[in-house]
Parts: C-alpha cells; structure tokens; sequence
C-alpha cells in the first residue's frame, strides 16, 4: 500500500504536514522517537480524516534508526510513494561553545539522516514512476548564520542537495522538492533556548498549518523551491542576490544572544 512517510510527524510542522497529506486522501507512515505522541497524533489523524495512519518509533540522528524505517515500511506491507523529510533539530550560540554530541546529532539529523532516507526511497518511486520527495530546508539554508552556524549549513545542504535531486529525476514523473519556511511556532525554538532572540521578534511567527498548506499546495504543483509567504518570499529573492559581507553580519546581529535576554 502507498503511504506519504513524513519523518518528525509527532509535532510541529511534521504533524501539520500530515493532515495536508491525510485531508488529500494519503494514508501515513509517521517517524519520530517518541512513541506516546505519534500514537496520538496517529489517531487524531485517523479519526479526523479516516485514512489509515501507521506509526514507527525510531531516533534518525542514527544509521540504525534510518535502516529501521525501511523494516517498518516492508514489515507493514507498504511503500513510500511520498518521502516528507521534515525532523530537524536547531543548536544556537557560538559554534566553540555547542557541544560535540549536539552538533553530531544535528549533522546526523539534518543532513546524513535526509540523505540516507532519501537514498533508500527514491529508486523506489523512480522504478513505480511515481511519487516524490519534500526536503524541509529553511529560509536559513540561504546564508551562513553566525551563532547558528552548523544548523543553517544544514540547511544549505538539504536546499542544494534537493535542488540537485530535482534536476537528477525530470522526466521520471517523481519530483523532489525543497521548502524553505521562515520561523514558524512550534517548539522548535525552545528547544534551543532561542525563543526570545531578535530573529524571532524581527520576522515574526508563521503557523504551521498556513506553512503545511502552502508547503503541501505547492508540492503537488511540482514547484521545486517552495517559501511560503509573501515578505519570506521577497527576503528569499534578497538572499539570492546580496553579497555574503552584507548578509553575514546581519544575519549574526540577528542570531546573537543578548546579554541578559531572558530565554526563560
Ligand atoms: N520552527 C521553525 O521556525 C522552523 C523554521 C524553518 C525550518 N524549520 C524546519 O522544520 C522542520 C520541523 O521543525 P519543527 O519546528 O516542526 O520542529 P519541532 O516542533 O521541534 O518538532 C520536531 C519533530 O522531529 C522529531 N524529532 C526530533 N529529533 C528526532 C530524531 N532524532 N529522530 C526522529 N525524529 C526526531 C520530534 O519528535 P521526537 O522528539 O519525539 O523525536 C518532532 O516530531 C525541521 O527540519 C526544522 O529545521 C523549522
């Protein structure tokens, strides 16, 4: 059976990406670690749109975790007709001072985990000619982010490895996509004890689900970069075209710590 695997869907933009693909009739294969959340989220979702939603519990920071996610597909009898890679994790501060085991869980997470996903599934969709791929970059894979340094490098990697991907498969009728959202509400923030920093009062807060709709919509139009909202969508054409000694020190005013903020 056909499902959208959509990997961090216990929460956040993930969950809200799984009621867009849920609401267009796609039964689920959710993926995050925790298991109590993904089983509610599952019957929420099931019981909101009556598609058949299936749960693994796997941490993707891992080789293992990534291997079992395809032992799952196969154990439930299912295929990945779609492949959503939205788990990412952010870490802020001064890179010297992240530690070792934080910044390889990112790098684990937001780039080899992607790859290694997307590497299993997408010979898959190749050879059926159908499907595809959404890659969750940000609006931070942009430009190089001091202070956030290896989670917008992350960024930039999803954002060039998925635009490369979309060129690798034209005419197999798959496509891969790359969406690319400004701060969004969700606990991510938090997370990393950034909730209170100048970029989230500078551009403000999208919801999840006007980002999920705009992702989903724009997905199945089979547009390849996908920013949702209009200032986004202008600050992406800005980003594209500003020199790096202009946006670089902004971005680390933006992203810097104050002292004395208060993050809690
Ligand atoms: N929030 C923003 O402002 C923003 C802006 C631009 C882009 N993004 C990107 O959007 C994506 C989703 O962000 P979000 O804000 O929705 O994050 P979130 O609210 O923190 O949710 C993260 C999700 O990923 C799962 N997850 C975390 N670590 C995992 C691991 N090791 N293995 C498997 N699953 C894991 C979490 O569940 P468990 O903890 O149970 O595993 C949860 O379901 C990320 O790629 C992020 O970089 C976010």
């Amino acid at each position: 059976m056909p499902v959208a695997l959509i990997t961090g869907a216990s929460e956040g933009l993930g969950l809200a990406l799984a009621h867009e693909f849920a609401r267009a009739g796609h039964a689920l294969l959710l993926v995050a670690r925790t298991g109590s959340a993904l089983t509610a989220a599952a019957a929420e979702l099931a019981r909101a749109t009556g598609v058949d939603v299936h749960t693994h519990s796997a941490d993707l920071s891992t080789i293992e975790g990534c291997k079992s996610v395809e032992c799952a597909l196969n154990e439930y009898g299912l295929h990945a007709e779609f492949l959503v890679n939205n788990a990412g994790i952010g870490l802020s501060g001064p890179f010297v001072e992240n530690g070792s085991d934080d910044l390889m869980r990112l790098a684990d997470l937001n780039m080899r985990a992607v790859t290694d996903l997307t590497h299993r599934l997408l010979p898959g969709m190749i050879a059926r000619g159908s499907g595809g791929v959404l890659n969750i970059a940000s609006l931070g894979g942009y430009l190089p982010g001091p202070f956030q340094a290896a989670y917008y490098a992350s960024k930039s990697y999803v954002m060039s490895l998925s635009e490369a991907l979309a060129y690798e498969v034209a005419g197999t009728n798959v496509r891969v996509s790359v969406f690319a959202p400004g701060p969004l509400a969700t606990r991510f923030h938090e997370r990393m004890e950034s909730q209170n920093d100048i970029y989230i009062r500078f551009m403000g807060l999208m919801s999840v689900e006007q980002a999920a709709q705009s992702a989903y919509r724009n997905f199945v139009r089979g547009r390849m970069v996908i920013v949702p909202g209009f200032i986004n969508y202008i600050s992406a054409q800005f980003l594209r075209i500003l020199p790096h000694t202009l946006l670089v020190p902004f971005a680390a005013w933006l992203l810097r710590r104050r002292e004395g903020a208060s993050n809690a």
